[in-house]
């Protein structure tokens, strides 16, 4: 998202841009990347370009629809030769992505435009992060961004914060980032790296 006045300037409205910041200071090309919750494909399309025709992403959803808009824009972008899309839970990352990556990002959450029912859930959000660590590269950043304000949201909202909160500051570095001028309930960031 950048400011209609001037392209060059990101504007920071709300926490996915300020992880698109993230995204594009850390991945180089050649990269291998996870969007661990494709949906309607904004990150994919994102991590694809980044990662260039030498790079591999993975993109998980558990929503035939999403890997449907997901892979509609890759093939119209000519990004797809570098995508796997991956009908299956975030919580399965480490059975289908072969190797280390250097970035996984999550949105939690309900697919914007989609069932609002089908959401994101402690136990398997919780199970797709543990796994983005230990296929992280030392260096590598985990990107999550928490909706704190629909239904079912809080459950999870506090497992992912004490999960992040009780990591080694050995190993990781965590930080949560929310904006100050919102509404307690605004969406935030939270940013994991793996010490090197
Ligand atoms: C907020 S949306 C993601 C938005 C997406 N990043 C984008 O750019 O459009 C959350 C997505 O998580 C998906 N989801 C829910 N549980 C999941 C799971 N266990 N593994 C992978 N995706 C899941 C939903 O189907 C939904 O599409």
């Amino acid at each position: 998202m950048t400011c209609d006045r001037n392209p060059d300037i990101p504007m920071l409205r709300g926490p996915v841009p300020l992880s698109h910041l993230f995204i594009r200071r850390f991945i180089r090309e050649g990269d291998r990347v996870v969007d661990a919750t494709c949906g309607n494909g904004n990150d994919t399309l994102l991590l694809a370009e980044l990662v260039g025709s030498g790079g591999r992403v993975w993109a998980f959803d558990i929503q035939q629809q999403a890997i449907s808009r997901t892979s509609a824009r890759l093939s119209q972008a000519g990004l797809d030769d570098r995508v796997e899309t991956v009908l299956a839970g975030h919580e399965a990352m480490a059975e289908h992505v072969a190797g280390a990556v250097s970035l996984v990002v999550f949105n939690l959450g309900y697919l914007p435009g989609g069932l609002r029912i089908v959401i994101t859930r402690p136990e398997t959000s919780l199970a797709g992060l543990m796994q983005s660590l230990e296929i992280l590269k030392p260096g590598g950043i985990l990107l999550v961004t928490v909706y704190p304000g629909h239904d079912g949201a809080a459950g999870e909202q506090q497992v992912v914060e004490s999960w992040t909160a009780g990591l080694d500051q050995r190993f990781f570095h965590a930080w949560r980032m929310g904006q100050t001028n919102a509404n307690p309930t605004a969406p935030y960031l939270l940013l994991v790296q793996k010490a090197v």
